[in-house]
């Protein structure tokens, strides 16, 4: 049951996260918002509690060839292959907008090696308006035959202690649902060190075509089909790590968004929804504080975990 407050208190929905005080729950997923800059035609950028960037890598990457998208009935599938302009070139050409716009940013990084992920962690310089590098581990390890690192319990606790090892600024493990057991994956990135989680990256899947009888498109499947598989990951990881979760995938409206904070996320990221309606991030904002004060609630924290209770 959800913990009621008087008239006057609720609808807070400033949060805590990584020790910073953040101005509401709602970030955008990973690779879902450009760099920024690209939504502002349509709403300001400090709408949003956080901005995470497009996964970046030491050096600038050309991504996949077109198609890089298919639509399916539930969702999307994308192959963007990682396209970025790589860490240099985000701070000094991108970084400063959020400075000017004193927008919190996650730092969402990747690379194809171990090396390349602690090489990436030490390049990024802590910021006060940084609150986190998201390291997604979803990426293809190509020394392992492109298995991607998140996969296998060791080789996760591994990469995080590596890169926790070289970096101030608090990690969160971005974990892939491509898994046996996410809740013994979450358990050892924790013991690696990680300081939170995102619940859940893309699921890997594949399309056919009906008359070459042939696989024609493979990427990462994102969408409303995706929500309660990420719904079951947050409440099971929640249980078992006391770091904060942000859920995301397949987050379309202010429902889903309260779903995921009585499952355990302390906030949340809306990615395809996005490309369905650009004006959703907004509307989930002010889903979310209607909904608090409909049902008087006076902080998110309120509401977090209570599908445990
Ligand atoms: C076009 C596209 C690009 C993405 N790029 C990244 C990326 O660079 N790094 C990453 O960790 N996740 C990436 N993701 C995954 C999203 O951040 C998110 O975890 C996933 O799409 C599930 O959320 P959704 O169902 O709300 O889209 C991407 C997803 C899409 C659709």
């Amino acid at each position: 049951m959800y913990r009621r407050t008087g008239f006057r208190h609720m609808g807070n929905l400033s949060i805590k996260l990584l020790g910073k005080d953040i101005k509401n729950p709602v970030m955008n997923a990973s690779g879902t918002l450009g760099y920024g800059k690209e939504i502002t035609r349509l709403w300001n950028i400090e709408t949003l509690g956080v901005y995470v960037t497009k996964g970046l890598s030491i050096k600038p990457h050309h991504g996949n060839p077109p198609p890089r998208v298919w639509e399916e009935k539930q969702g999307m599938i994308n192959s963007i292959g990682l396209q970025n302009v790589g860490i240099e070139c985000f701070f000094s050409e991108y970084f400063p907008f959020f400075k000017k716009k004193k927008t919190p940013v996650i730092v969402n990084f990747f690379g194809f090696t171990e090396e390349e992920y602690v090489a990436c962690a030490r390049m990024i310089e802590p910021h006060p308006l940084i609150i986190a590098l998201e390291m997604n581990l979803s990426c293809p390890n190509i020394k392992k035959g492109g298995i991607s690192f998140g996969k296998e319990a060791g080789g996760v606790y591994d990469i995080v202690r590596k890169v926790k090892a070289v970096t101030e600024i608090p990690v969160i493990a971005k974990l892939t649902p491509e898994v046996k057991d996410i809740v013994e994956i979450a358990r050892a990135a924790y013991e690696g060190g990680a300081d939170g989680f995102t619940l859940i990256n893309t699921m890997p899947v594949l399309a056919l075509d009906r008359e070459k009888r042939l696989p024609v498109f493979r990427g990462g499947f994102s969408g409303p089909a995706l929500k309660p598989i990420a719904l079951k990951a947050v409440y099971s990881v929640y249980k078992e790590v006391p770091v904060p979760i942000i859920g995301a995938g397949g987050i379309i409206d202010y429902k889903d968004a309260i779903d995921f904070f009585t499952a355990g996320a302390t906030a949340i990221q809306v990615g395809t929804a996005t490309f369905i309606d650009p004006y959703s991030i907004p509307k989930i904002i002010q889903g979310i504080k209607d909904h608090m004060k409909e049902y008087r609630i006076s902080t998110i924290e309120d509401i977090t975990g209570c599908a445990h209770e």
